[in-house]
């Protein structure tokens, strides 16, 4: 069953979301870079980075915070942030996006922006600098998106996927107190 964007509510991730969210991040991650095959690096990654374990971990320690789209017993998308760990990156906000995904199936019906706009009020809220996220510099469509949702290009950084290293681009909303996000 494919189900519309307005099938969807907004929830914090629970311990009983963590396969899904494995699962998905597999399906999404394969789908938008893996598009001449699944190489064993690539396998390694996904499986690792990606683990039902890891998530699990990411809960139980409050490591970062996971917001979840979800209609029924099916999940759409994720959006994943907490501090950065890299102190050099806190002059492009106090909070990394560090994952935003939605399903391939999923894409292009407001998904992304209704996650984005909740993790920005949300750190809003809680007093946050700005927002910055990495993306990958091939990536067009998520370049696009974030253009979309009024976030601005501010360098470049440099991804080490094993011994590869992939061109990111660094993407940030800075908040001012006098301004509305564009997103509300
Ligand atoms: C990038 C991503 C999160 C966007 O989520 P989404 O639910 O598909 O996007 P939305 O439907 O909310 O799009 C909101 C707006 O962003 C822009 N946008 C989104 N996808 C776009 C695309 N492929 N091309 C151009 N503009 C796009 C549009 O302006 C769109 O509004 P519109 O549909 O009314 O024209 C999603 O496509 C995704 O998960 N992609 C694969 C994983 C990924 O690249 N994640 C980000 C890595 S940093």
């Amino acid at each position: 069953m494919v189900a519309g964007s307005a099938d969807f509510t907004l929830r914090c991730a629970d311990e009983g979301d963590v396969h899904s969210l494995s699962a998905l991040s597999i399906e999404t991650w394969l789908s938008t870079y893996a598009k001449d095959g699944v190489s064993d690096e690539y396998a390694q990654y996904v499986f690792g980075e990606f683990s039902s374990d890891r998530f699990l971990n990411i809960l139980k320690t409050k490591a970062a915070e996971i917001l979840v789209m979800r209609s029924g017993a099916y999940i759409g998308g994720y959006a994943l942030f907490s501090a950065p760990t890299d102190s050099e990156m806190l002059r492009h906000g106090s909070v990394e996006l560090t994952t935003l995904y939605v399903r391939p199936s999923q894409q292009r019906r407001g998904l992304g922006r209704t996650l984005l706009a909740n993790v920005f009020s949300q750190c809003r809220a809680n007093g946050a600098s700005g927002i910055f996220l990495t993306v990958n510099s091939e990536n067009a469509n998520a370049i696009a998106f974030y253009e979309a949702m009024g976030m601005s290009e501010r360098g470049e950084w440099t991804f080490m996927l094993g011994s590869l290293a992939v061109p990111n681009q660094i993407f940030s909303f800075r908040f001012d107190p006098d301004i509305n996000s564009p997103l509300k």
